[in-house]
């Protein structure tokens, strides 16, 4: 099954404005897989729900050529705006049905994004275009343990921001609730005997208390509260930063804190 919950251009351009490039930490793990997998040439990889292009962008300088690709025209969009990457190519497609000749690919990333796939036709999909030993790395967060820091407050921060995610909890999906499983089955799905799950990668991350707004209204589950009552999701955005700017004492929304969040990767290597 499909699903198209990133299809709007207003969604899209909040991607771009709010989504986290991952972290050198996990890049690094990705590529350092793939040299002791592999090794070189590094020539395509190929990044799937690529969105606006964070994690597709972060791969450019280690291959060759990088194609992003994603369900979504408006996402491909955004991504194709961003200009100084001249091996990166954007293509609307899906991760079930890739536009590569078998055998040809090294690396498939799919960063906040296999959840979404659907498993079976992805995995063979991948089984067909990777290249013998070339590697699939599924990268995620989950929010779930998320700790947020300023001076002394970060435990109220923390209960303010856990009050807003239980508001918006009735409005995720079965995917969603995957991903923040850390991909138990469709790691247990991939076919290739050489897997491992890397998790644990805590990274923090400085950001303002509007990005933090920004980067929540990114979510899914936040779109969707906002088609069903676009004003009471508005509305406990514009609560919970006030809760948090009376909390820190400060007033500007640009004042910074810091989001600790763990990130997890699934790598496999494609047997020789
Ligand atoms: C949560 S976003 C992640 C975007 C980006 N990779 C990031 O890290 O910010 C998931 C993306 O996957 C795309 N997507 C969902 N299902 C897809 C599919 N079957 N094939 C390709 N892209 C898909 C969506 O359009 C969306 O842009």
């Amino acid at each position: 099954m499909a699903y198209r919950m990133f299809e709007g251009k207003e969604h899209a351009s909040i991607y771009q404005m709010y989504r986290f490039t991952p972290p050198d930490e996990v890049k690094n793990i990705i590529l350092q897989y793939l040299d002791k997998k592999k090794g070189q040439p590094h020539v395509l990889a190929v990044d799937l729900g690529c969105g606006t292009g964070q994690n597709t962008r972060l791969m450019a300088p280690h291959f060759q050529q990088v194609v992003g690709i994603d369900i979504s025209e408006c996402q491909v969009e955004e991504a194709r705006a961003v200009p100084g990457h001249p091996n990166i190519t954007y293509r609307q497609g899906t991760a079930e049905d890739l536009p590569f000749p078998d055998g040809s690919v090294d690396l498939l990333t799919a960063a906040s994004a296999a959840h979404w796939f659907d498993q079976s036709r992805f995995l063979a999909e991948a089984g067909r275009v990777l290249k013998p030993r070339g590697c699939m790395a599924l990268l995620c967060f989950t929010l779930d343990n998320a700790r947020l820091h300023y001076q002394d407050c970060g435990e109220q921060l923390d209960h303010i921001y856990k009050e807003m995610k239980q508001e918006l909890s009735p409005y995720a999906s079965t995917p969603v609730a995957a991903s923040q499983n850390k991909l138990e089955d469709l790691y247990s799905a991939i076919p290739f005997p050489d897997k491992e799950r890397v998790e644990g990668i805590w990274v923090k991350l400085p950001v303002s208390v509007r990005n933090l707004m920004g980067f929540t209204k990114s979510f899914s589950m936040f779109q969707a509260y906002k088609r069903k009552d676009p004003q009471m999701a508005e509305d406990l955005l514009l609560k919970t930063q006030k809760r948090f700017l009376e909390k820190m004492g400060v007033t500007s929304p640009d004042t910074k804190m810091e989001l600790e969040i763990e990130y997890y990767c699934v790598l496999a290597s494609k047997p020789q």
